[in-house]
C-alpha cells in the first residue's frame, strides 16, 4: 500500500521540492501551508512537474492545534516532514516572541497529534546554524553544537530537543530524523518551481539571480578580510533537487523501520566549501551574465566557513549529492529568468 507523507509548509521552496521527489518516488503526498511565506507558484508548479492535478492541498496553520488534528484525522499519515518555520534570521532578532511562538508551537502541535496516532515518523528539518562557528571543519554530527546566535537559530536547537524528548517518552509512538542542512540553492531544472524571496532576499543566490537580471544593482559581498583562501565566506552550497532527495531516503529508512536509534541525525551538504567570491564567480562564468559586485563590511552574525562531513548519510542512508555547482546556479539562474518572463 502507498505510504502517506505530510508536508508542512510543503508550498514553500524547500517543502515544493521536496513534494515532488517523494511523488516520484511513490509516496502519497498531503500539502499543508499558510501560505504567509509564500503564494501559490510553487504548489502549482509541483502539480505540473508531477502530473498530480489532484495533489491534496489543506490551507492551515500548524500553531492551530484543533486544524492539526483535523488533518491527521482526514488522512493516515505515515511520516510527517515540518517545514511550517520562519526562516529569517535578522527579522528573529527584531521578533524573538514572534519566531518562538510560532516556530516551536507548530511542532509541538504535530508531535502531539502524531503521537498520538500511535505510531509516526517525524522528520525535523534542521540546520547547519545548530554547530554555529564550529572549532573544526568539515564538521560531523558529533561536532559540538553551539549556542545559537539568534532566536531563528534557537528554535531550531530546540526543537530537535524537543524531538528528542518526545521521542524518548513516547513509548516507541514517535520515530524522529533530524536533518541538518547546509546552504540549499538553486531550483527545480525545470524552472517550474524554485526560491520566491519577499522584498529583498537575505540569502546570497537570489540577491545574485536578482542583480544579474537588473532587479538589484549590485551584490555587497559582506566581507573579504576572513580567514579563508580568498578573504570571503565559505559554505556548503548544496542543490536544492539534492537535498529534497535526502529527505525521500530519510522518510523510507523511518517507514522501512531501517532506523538505528529512535531518533537519527544526518548532515545534508555535499562536503565542498565554495567561497562566496568563486560562487558569483562560477555564476558569472556558466551563465555568461555579469554580477556587478563590491566589497562591504561583514555581515553581523556570519560564521567564518563551515561545510559538512556528509559522511553518515552517504554510508547509513545512501544518499549522496550529485549535482555539480554548474548545474546548480544554471538552475538557479533559468528559474531567474523564468520569474523575469525571459
Ligand atoms: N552574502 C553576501 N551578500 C549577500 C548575501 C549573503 O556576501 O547579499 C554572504 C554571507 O555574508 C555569507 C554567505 O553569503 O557569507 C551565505 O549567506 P546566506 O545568507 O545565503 O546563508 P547563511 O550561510 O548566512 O545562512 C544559512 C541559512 C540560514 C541558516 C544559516 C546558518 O540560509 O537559514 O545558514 O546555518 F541559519
Amino acid at each position: 500500500m502507498k505510504k502517506t507523507v505530510l508536508v508542512s509548509g510543503g508550498a514553500g521552496f524547500i517543502g515544493s521540492h521536496v513534494t515532488v521527489e517523494l511523488i516520484e518516488a511513490g509516496y502519497d503526498v498531503v500539502v499543508a501551508d499558510n501560505f504567509s511565506n509564500c503564494d501559490r507558484t510553487c504548489y502549482e508548479g509541483v502539480k505540473k512537474i508531477t502530473g498530480r492535478k489532484d495533489l491534496p492541498l489543506e490551507v492551515m496553520d500548524f500553531c492551530d492545534l484543533d486544524a492539526v488534528k483535523a488533518l491527521f484525522g482526514k488522512y493516515h499519515i505515515d511520516a510527517v516532514i515540518h517545514f511550517a518555520a520562519y526562516k529569517a534570521v535578522g527579522e528573529s532578532v527584531d521578533k524573538p516572541l514572534m519566531y518562538y511562538k510560532n516556530n516551536l508551537l507548530s511542532f509541538l502541535n504535530v508531535l502531539e497529534v502524531a503521537q498520538s496516532t500511535g505510531k509516526c515518523n517525524v522528520l525535523f528539518s534542521s540546520s547547519a546554524t545548530v554547530y554555529g562557528e564550529p572549532d573544526a571543519v568539515p564538521v560531523t554530527e558529533a561536532t559540538p553544537r553551539k549556542p545559537a546566535t539568534s532566536p531563528y537559530g534557537n528554535t531550531k536547537t530546540m526543537c530537535e530537543d524537543i524531538l528528542h524528548d518526545a521521542v524518548k517518552a513516547s513509548g516507541g509512538a514517535l520515530k524522529g530524523i533530524l536533518l541538518r542542512y547546509f546552504n540549499p540553492i538553486g531550483a527545480h531544472p525545470s524552472a517550474l518551481i524554485g526560491e520566491l524571496p519577499r522584498g529583498v532576499p537575505n540569502n546570497l543566490v537570489p540577491f545574485i539571480t536578482q542583480t544579474a537580471i537588473g532587479k538589484r544593482e549590485c551584490l555587497n559581498i559582506f566581507g573579504n578580510d576572513y580567514p579563508t583562501p580568498d578573504g570571503t565566506c565559505q559554505r556548503d552550497f548544496i542543490d536544492i533537487v539534492d537535498l529534497a532527495r535526502a529527505h525521500v531516503y530519510a522518510v523510507t529508512r523511518m517507514i522501512e523501520g531501517k532506523m538505528k536509534k529512535p531518533v537519527e541525525i544526518f548532515n545534508v551538504g555535499t562536503g565542498r566549501p565554495l567561497s562566496v567570491m568563486e560562487l558569483v564567480n562560477a555564476f558569472e562564468k556558466v551563465n555568461g551574465v555579469k554580477v556587478p559586485h563590491k566589497f562591504a563590511p561583514r555581515r553581523a552574525g556570519d560564521i567564518t566557513a563551515i561545510w559538512a562531513d556528509p559522511t553518515l548519510a552517504n554510508t547509513e542512508m545512501g544518499w549522496k549529492a550529485t549535482r555539480t555547482i554548474e548545474e546548480t546556479l544554471k538552475a538557479a539562474w533559468a528559474w531567474e529568468c523564468r520569474l523575469a518572463g525571459k
